[in-house]
Formats: structure tokens, sequence, C-alpha cells
């Protein structure tokens, strides 16, 4: 991509009917390589608190280190159109500090669009960040930050009742000034009837094929987390056991004395030794 994604990019490639390809992706090195893939949409989401950071959930990771990551990322990917993920508390105390807190997404990172798990109890917070003049993207279905709440996950409106309320919310959403939605472990039925009803670009996180776009988080993706992980998420590559066998590799070849060979090594100067042999002779 030679010039940056913006999200009326995105919403054209939704009128387009061309789905859009996302991923969740936290380092400078791994979003350069994604710079150089059809990839259109990168978010640095609040998963780096597991996957970076080795929390066992999304709660711990603090705005500082969100920022520091997300303007790495950019960094590497400085085309892609890049979503910044609001950590747990960075939105929900004020109004304005969750205005700020979002603003330094896009001053000191970077950031185009700034993704916040909401609740209806959010919507004054979707409004303000929007009315601030950032464009916002409403995570409703599964929301990883209510873990302490709903004890464990799982999928979203598999009943008439509660499918009408996530498809209420998704258009409150939108109403109060969300431009893009991100739709996570909801059934795909729900979220074909919200990406049908919304000119909003829908992305999908386990919600389905018929959403505008899909994202999965690039650990999983590259096959480097263990277990099977949730039923939505496709390995495509095994970069986990490609690791293992590289770090064994190394560790025999030094114990073993294979590595470093001369290519790996610095020389000094031709006439030089001999040089500073003479001059370290009385030291020696
Ligand atoms: O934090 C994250 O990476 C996310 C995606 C899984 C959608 O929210």
């Amino acid at each position: 991509m030679d010039t940056k994604l913006t999200i009326v990019d995105l919403i054209q490639a939704k009128k387009q009917g061309q789905k859009i390809a996302a991923v969740s992706c936290y380092d400078f090195i791994t979003a350069s390589i994604v710079a150089q893939t059809n990839i259109q949409m990168v978010l640095v989401g609040d998963s780096a608190s597991q996957l970076i950071l080795g929390h066992d959930s999304t709660l711990p990771v603090r705005m500082d280190f969100m920022v520091d990551i997300t303007a790495a990322v950019r960094r590497g990917a400085p085309n892609v159109c890049l979503v910044a993920d609001m950590p747990f508390l960075s939105y929900q105390v004020s109004i304005p500090e969750a205005i700020k807190n979002a603003g330094r997404f896009v001053v000191e990172a970077g950031a185009q669009i700034i993704k916040i798990e909401a609740t209806s109890a959010q919507l004054n917070v979707i409004k303000a960040v929007s009315d601030a003049g950032m464009s916002v993207m409403a995570h409703i279905g599964m929301k990883p930050q209510t873990i302490a709440k709903i004890g464990k996950f799982k999928s979203e409106g598999s009943t008439a009742e509660i499918a009408a309320e996530i498809i209420d919310l998704a258009q409150q959403m939108v109403n109060a000034g969300a431009s893009s939605l991100l739709l996570e472990g909801v059934v795909t039925e729900v979220a074909e009837i919200i990406t049908k009803n919304t000119e909003a670009p829908v992305i999908s996180c386990g919600s389905g094929p018929h959403c505008d776009g899909q994202i999965l988080v690039a650990p999983d993706i590259l096959g480097l987390t263990s277990g099977k992980g949730p039923k939505f998420v496709k390995k495509y590559a095994n970069l986990a056991q490609d690791t293992l066998g590289a770090l064994k590799d190394y560790a025999k070849e030094i114990s073993d004395g294979i590595f470093p060979t001369d290519e790996h090594c610095y020389h000094i100067k031709s006439g030089e030794l001999e040089k500073l042999k003479s001059m370290l002779k009385d030291k020696t």
C-alpha cells in the first residue's frame, strides 16, 4: 500500500462489497511484515495484556504501554488503517479523561481509529470521543474487559431477545458517533443483520463470514499461541514449532562450539595485531 488507508477507504470497501482483512498486532517487526501484505487494518489490541505481558486477562494493561506499542506498530506499518484499543479504566472514569486518553493514541502514536468496548453505559463516551474529532470503533458482543463480571466468555445473541438487544445496541453506537463496529463472538445470523443494516464497516472477531471484515490476533494466525484457542481461530503457520526448533539449534551450536564461525566475527586491521602485541608486551 502506497498511501495511508483511512476509515473513508473502509467505508468505500464496504460499499463495493470488498472484504476488509484486519489483524491485531503489537510490535514493530510483525507490523513491518503485515505492511507487505494486503491487510488493510491493524488493531493494537489490549489482548497485548495476555499475549505480550503474560497476564491472564486484558485488565492489567496500562495506557502508557498501549501508546508505546501503538506507536511501534505505526512505525512498522505506516500505511495501514491503524486502530488503537482503549484499555480498561482509560475511558470509564470520566469523559474528559476518555477524550484525553483517546487523543494520546492519535497524537503520540499515529492511530486513526479508537476502539472502545462499549455497553449502553458508554454511549456518552462514544459520542464525546467522536465529537472531539476522532473516528470511533465500538466493540460490542463478547467484551473481554468485563471478564470479572461475567466469569467466562460465551457467544452473544443466541436467543431472539438478546439478539434484538445487540442489534439495537449496534444501531445506538452508530447513532452516537461510532464510524465502525467490531463484533466479538456474536452469532453469525445476528452479525449478518447488523452488517446489512448499517453503512459503518463491521469487523468480525469470531462473528461469522457476513461481516465486512475479519480480525484475528497475529500470534494465533502465526501459530505462536499454545492450545487450540477459541473456535473461531484459524492457524496459518506453526511458528511456535519453528521458533522452538531454531532456539534449540542455536543453543546446541553454542554448546558444541559450532557458532560463531569466522563469518560472524569482526577482525583487527591487517598488521595491527603485531603492533598491538608489541604494545602489550610489557603488560602480558
Ligand atoms: O484486543 C484485541 O486484540 C481485540 C481483538 C481480539 C478484536 O479486541
